[in-house]
Parts: structure tokens; C-alpha cells; sequence
């Protein structure tokens, strides 16, 4: 509990959920404690739904919203206090906290909420609940269940489960003018951190090292948690996409490539720099670099309010295939190795995604069919990257056109199994080049990640700063750590 706790945001995100939901009653879980082992857990987050509309950071908290209820429309259920759990895992708010700090109309303890539910959702067509939580969903459909018997009786229960996804995605997508001062705080706080890594790695140091020093700068600056876990991947490692053993010592003459972003207010950055553990970029290491920056540049260049969503991810995978068949990576010519998606050898993920309380953030990327239209108050990240694993010496390029879009439908529609498995066949059938993969380029993994602001006029970069040319990131490498080193 925390008397600063201003409920005003929660009330306004409230109100706007309610008017979505009509007659209908919410049933918001927050997240649960997950252990680790014996009687010791995992860090805590709040689900993020639950925190956007209550701000009560407890686990084992269920929000109920119950917008045409005579007095109960806001209902929390929550921890009782007891002072013997409190000494040993942490302070509670309890039902009198969640109604005096927290704002509910009402508060129960969270082993009554089966039964007031019972009560709650009589006389409601819908109940607004998001099935796929393991530990909850069978409470919500033994409502529905007993919804069916009541309405045998001639009481009106509900009949409908409607997932609230769409209406709290739509509210989460677009920044306040106060939740943007959070997003920016996020920001700027991990823009200083990866600066500081530049300046602290170098040969002989351990990935982890790298991180403790990066995430100092995190917390000394007020985040309490990571947005994401750290990747610190050097050499090879870099090309691990979701790479976070951290823990390989590196060597001179390594890339070292850090996917970090710090949470500030609930909201989390999602930078990416790649730089020279020794502080300069080798020939190859360079051209790879400039590459996959040419293509960031590319993909900011279009992203703009009114923009297509897909038009970053297409002005990036254009900008990388015109570098890779300049630099004989790719065997055929630029238009072919699009149509043919030959890029896809070293470029498998998409150019970015929507960030906010979470990395990879809710909201839609198309709507009936068509690419999403970007609006001010948007948050995105643009992050292309090129990984050459080093084990490999040649590639198989297939000369067979087809288009991302209807291959990532087909694999909705029929399964990833059976998707991939027509997939495999297709390829099986046509032609195919066996290419060399250039010795110079094997090991190397290079992406470069910002965060980008969509405003009324145009867009900015919220982490704008974090060193990204290649004499910038050299000059900061260069720079004595303000941090102490072994
Ligand atoms: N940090 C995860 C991502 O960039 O998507
Ligand atoms: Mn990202
Ligand atoms: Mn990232």
C-alpha cells in the first residue's frame, strides 16, 4: 500500500473499460506468485491488465467490473492482512486498504470471491473474461455452468464468455501524456545504461559482468525490474536470437550484442546495441554494421502517422537485401531475393513490435485483413538484424516466390505442423542454388533496436541518444567506465 497512490488514471481507465462492456461484468485477474522451488518464488510482476486498471500491485488479486451493479461496480479481491504472513512475505493493503488506498467500491477476501461471483453476475448477458489462465478458467466456466441451471429456473445468468482483450488492448495502445512520461523515463534510463556497457565491456570480461553493469544504471535510476531479461550475447552467442546464459567470457576482437530495456512507472524500453568488445568495429564486423543500420534508418524513414504498420518491416527487409546481394551474400538480384524471401537465411524475425506495459506489447498489427494505419500515441520498435551462425559454410536458397503474409495465415489456419510440413514440400519441389556463406561474415550477429513515438506530425525516437553510428559507438566504447571494474 502506498499513500502516494494517485487513483485518478485507474478511475478514467475504469470508466472508459465500463462503457465498453456495457451490462456485461469483468472478471480481471491479476497475476499469481509462481515458485521457483521449496517456498521460494519467482519476482513478482502484476499481469499487467489488472495493474492498467487498478493499480494494486498485490498478487492473488481478482478485479471485478460491474458497471450496471446498484453499488458494487468496482469490486477487489485481495490477501486479508495477517500479521504473521506479512512478517514473513510483505505488507498488504487487505479489504480495507483495497477500498480506502485503492479506490474499490467494495473489497472481500480472496477466498469469498467463488461465491459473491455467483451473486455478481445475475441478471448480466456476458461475462468479460479472458480464458487461457490455467489456474482461473475452470471458475469461470463452472459460473457459466451454473448460469445454464439458474436460467432453467427462470433467473437471467449469463450465457457468453467475451474475452476483454480487444477493449483493454485498444486503451493500452495508445500513450497518456502521463503514461508517455513514464515510456520516455523507461527510455532514457536504458539509453544510459547501454552507454555505460559500451564503456565497461571489454576482452576477458564476462557477459554477466557487462549486465550487473548495465543493470546498475537500471536501478540506480529508479527501475525496479527489467522490461525483459538482459541479452547479453557476444560472438557467436549473438546470434542466439532470445540468447540469456550471459555467462561466456568474452575475447577480443567479439562482438558483443545487448538487448536490454529497463521498467520505469510499468513501462518498458526494448533497445538493442551491438558493438566491439574491444572498443573497434574489423572490416566485416563494419559492413554488417552499416548494413543492418542502413536498414533501421530505412525503416524509421517511413514511419509516420497514417503509415502502413508493414511498411518498416518493408523498407527494412528491402534495405538488408540490397546490402546483402552488394555484398554476394544472396546469389540472385534484389527483386528476386524479396519475391523469394532469400533474406530469410539471416533475418527470421519481423522488424519490430508494439511496446509499452509489456516488451511485446498488446494491440492488433492488422485490422480486417489490412495493415494497421500507425496513429499518434503509438509506441513501436524498429529492430532489423542480420545473424550468420557460425557453423554454417553454405545456404540453400529455393527459387520459389510466396508472400510472408499468406504463409503466417496458412500456419494459423492449418497448424505450424502441418503448415510446415507444406512448406517443406514446396520447397522440396522447386529449384534450388547452393550459395556460400562468406568465411568473413560466420559468427557475426548484429541488430540494432530503438523505440519510436508516433506523433501527430511525425514520429520520435524515444531513445534517441544511445549511441548508434559507428563513430559514436566506437567514440563511447573508447570512454573510461564511470562504473568500477575487477
Ligand atoms: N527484447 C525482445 C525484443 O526485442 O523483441
Ligand atoms: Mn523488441
Ligand atoms: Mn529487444
Amino acid at each position: 500500500m502506498t499513500s502516494s497512490f494517485d487513483a485518478a488514471p485507474f478511475i478514467e481507465r475504469r470508466q472508459r473499460f465500463a462503457e465498453a462492456i456495457g451490462d456485461g461484468v469483468a472478471i480481471i485477474p491479476g497475476a499469481q506468485e509462481a515458485a521457483r522451488n521449496s517456498d521460494v518464488n519467482h519476482e513478482f510482476r502484476q499481469g499487467s491488465d489488472f495493474f492498467f486498471l487498478t493499480g494494486f500491485g498485490e498478487p492473488d488479486a481478482v478485479a471485478v467490473i460491474n458497471p450496471s451493479h446498484a453499488k458494487e461496480r468496482y469490486v477487489l479481491f485481495v490477501r486479508p492482512r495477517d500479521r504473521e504472513m506479512e512478517i514473513w512475505n510483505g505488507r498488504r493493503a487487505g479489504v480495507d486498504g483495497a477500498v480506502s488506498a485503492y479506490g474499490a467500491d467494495a473489497a472481500y477476501p480472496i477466498a469469498e470471491l467463488d461465491d459473491r461471483l455467483r451473486a455478481y453476475v445475475i441478471d448480466r448477458p456476458a461475462i468479460y473474461y479472458r480464458l487461457g489462465n490455467a489456474a482461473f478458467d475452470r471458475r469461470v466456466i463452472a459460473l457459466v455452468e451454473q448460469g445454464r441451471l439458474a436460467r432453467g429456473r427462470g433467473i437471467p445468468a449469463p450465457a457468453r464468455i467475451e474475452d476483454p482483450g480487444p477493449i483493454l488492448n485498444e486503451l493500452r495502445l495508445r500513450r497518456s501524456p502521463a503514461e508517455l512520461a513514464r515510456h520516455r523515463r523507461a527510455c532514457e534510463i536504458s539509453r544510459d545504461a547501454h552507454a555505460e556497457a559500451m564503456r565497461y565491456a571489454g576482452p576477458g570480461l564476462h557477459e554477466y559482468e557487462v549486465q550487473a553493469a548495465l543493470e546498475y544504471v537500471f536501478r540506480v535510476n529508479g527501475s525496479p525490474r527489467n522490461g525483459y531479461p538482459s541479452i547479453v550475447a557476444s560472438g557467436p552467442n549473438a546470434c542466439i536470437l532470445h540468447y540469456t546464459e550471459n555467462d561466456r567470457r568474452m575475447n577480443d576482437g567479439d562482438l558483443l550484442l545487448i538487448d536490454a530495456g529497463c521498467e520505469y512507472g510499468y513501462h518498458s524500453a526494448d533497445i538493442t546495441r551491438t558493438f566491439p568488445v574491444n572498443g573497434r568495429f574489423t572490416t566485416p564486423q563494419r559492413e554488417i554494421y552499416e548494413l543492418v543500420l542502413r536498414s533501421q534508418l530505412a525503416a524509421l524513414a517511413v514511419a509516420q502517422p497514417g503509415a502502413s504498420y508493414e511498411a518498416i518491416h518493408e523498407a527494412a527487409r528491402r534495405a538488408l537485401t540490397e546490402g546483402l546481394v552488394a555484398l554476394g551474400v544472396l546469389p540472385r538480384g534484389v527483386e528476386d531475393s524479396l519475391a523469394m524471401h532469400h533474406y530469410r537465411e539471416f533475418y527470421i524475425h519481423g522488424t519490430g513490435h508494439w511496446l509499452g506495459m509489456d516488451v511485446h506489447d498488446v494491440g492488433d498489427y492488422r485490422i480486417r485483413g489490412a495493415s494497421r494505419p500507425l496513429e499518434p500515441g503509438m509506441v513501436f520498435t524498429i529492430e532489423p538484424g542480420l545473424y550468420f551462425d557460425p557453423e554454417r559454410e553454405t545456404a540453400t536458397y529455393h527459387l520459389r516466390e510466396y508472400r510472408e503474409d499468406e504463409m503466417w495465415e496458412r500456419r494459423l489456419r492449418l497448424g505450424v505442423v502441418a503448415a510446415k510440413k507444406l512448406e517443406e514440400d514446396e520447397k522440396a519441389k522447386a529449384p534450388k542454388i547452393e550459395h556460400p556463406i562468406p568465411p568473413a561474415f560466420r559468427g557475426i550477429g548484429v541488430r540494432i533496436e530503438d523505440d519510436i513515438l508516433v506523433t501527430a506530425t511525425g514520429v520520435e525516437v524515444l531513445t534517441a541518444g544511445t549511441p548508434k553510428t559507428v563513430e559514436d559507438v566506437e567514440r563511447v566504447c573508447a570512454e573510461a567506465p564511470r562504473l568500477p571494474r575487477r
